[in-house]
């Protein structure tokens, strides 16, 4: 009997479920190719849910997914509830319960794609941001006094420990190793400031580099300079690792580079745990129900999701498909103006991904093997 995994879907919010159907679709292209399959649990988490149930995620929630291989993403968020409560309830609490706590970001340009920074092409632009996943301003930590008052106080802290800034850097420095590109680890923090949080995180990385990855070049570059450089000279990088916070907004940036939100996927990695993958652009409801969105992200997040459980050659199939169909077919990576539709898309992959495509790459999205 082949392998199964059991894979949890939660389609979300906005464009969510419009591109979560066509990366199911190279998901289960890739999986006849190679010999295995793959059972969908569909979760319906979201706004719609939460307008009518009341509760983001059901307490029960949590233990389901940790019965799954891993978790596909589409998108969390909508205009219709405040920010903050589908986020936090449903978004970050799965990050926070089922401890995935690296948030791994490809920044990788496809010939092709669009990149909006003057000469420079996809041999300048192949990097991994390591963003860790469970601390930082995203703890929760701080409070509000005398709300609506003149005098009204808020507070939000950053908050780390050193098992988790150790656990993320070696997620971080063994990503170099594995790359083997120019293995080199850029620290992005910010000394000159915060002068407790990225002071702790300075001295794990000299100390765990110096005792464990001699192999391994360490650079160190302040968050506001990272910025620069990632627009300037973004050959310089190889493995960038970061906090919660900052790691958050140079992704973004790194998005752009590699040609947006389109094209952009990432990783909640448990390396001991369960997994989720998912676009990292949002739900762009206005794009909703419109079949226009580019689901190569989701699709992306979903060869991510085949590379970390072992599915090597699938997750090579699925790279090799949206290189080609980005090399060859898309007018551009932006929603309305790619030249084809939403589901248009996704079968240009799929077909390519079911007819065989080239040797795996190396660096299927980027991400590490197990
Ligand atoms: C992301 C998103 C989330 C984050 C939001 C939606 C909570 O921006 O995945 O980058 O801040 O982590
Ligand atoms: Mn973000």
């Amino acid at each position: 009997m082949s392998q199964v995994y059991n894979i949890a879907v939660i389609d979300g919010d906005g464009t969510g479920p419009e591109v979560v159907r066509e990366a199911v679709k190279a998901l289960q292209a890739a999986a006849r190719a190679c010999g295995f399959g793959v059972n969908l649990a569909r979760y319906d988490f979201g706004a719609e849910r939460y307008l009518r149930t009341g509760e983001a995620l059901p307490d029960s929630a949590v233990e389901e997914m940790r019965k799954h291989d891993a978790i596909l993403l589409g998108a969390i968020g909508h205009p219709t509830v405040k920010p903050g409560i589908l986020e936090k309830g449903i978004l970050l609490r799965l990050r926070f319960e089922l401890d995935q706590y690296i948030n791994l970001r490809p920044v990788k340009l496809y010939p092709g794609a669009e990149c909006p920074i003057k000469n420079k092409g996809p041999e300048h632009i192949d990097y991994v941001v390591v963003r860790e996943n469970t601390g930082d301003l995203y703890t929760g930590v701080g409070g509000v006094s005398l709300k609506g008052t003149p005098h009204e106080v808020a507070m939000q802290t950053s908050v780390y420990n050193r098992f988790q800034v150790d656990r993320c850097l070696r997620y971080a420095f063994e990503l170099a190793r594995k790359r083997r590109k120019k293995n080199t680890l850029a620290l992005c923090g910010k000394t000159n400031v915060l002068t407790y949080v990225y002071d702790l995180w300075e001295r794990a990385f000299r100390e765990m580099g110096d005792a464990e990855f001699g192999d391994i070049k360490r650079e160190y570059y302040h968050v506001d300079a990272t910025c620069m450089w990632m627009i300037k000279n973004p050959e310089w990088f190889d493995v960038i690792v970061t906090g919660n916070m900052f790691g958050d907004i140079i992704t973004d940036l790194g998005a752009i580079t590699q040609g947006g939100m389109g094209i952009a996927a990432g990783g909640n990695i448990n390396p001991g745990g369960v997994s989720m993958f998912e676009p990292i652009g949002g739900s762009a409801p206005k794009y909703a129900g419109q079949n226009a969105i580019n689901p190569l992200a989701a699709i992306c997040a979903a060869g991510m999701l085949l590379d970390t459980l072992g599915r090597v050659e699938a997750a090579g199939k699925i790279e090799a498909a949206v290189i080609e169909v980005v090399a060859t077919r898309l007018k551009s990576l932006a929603a309305g103006k790619m030249g084809y539709s939403t589901t248009e898309v996704g079968d240009m992959v799929a077909e390519r991904v079911a007819g065989g495509c080239r040797a795996p790459q190396p660096e299927a999205c980027g991400n590490p093997r197990p």
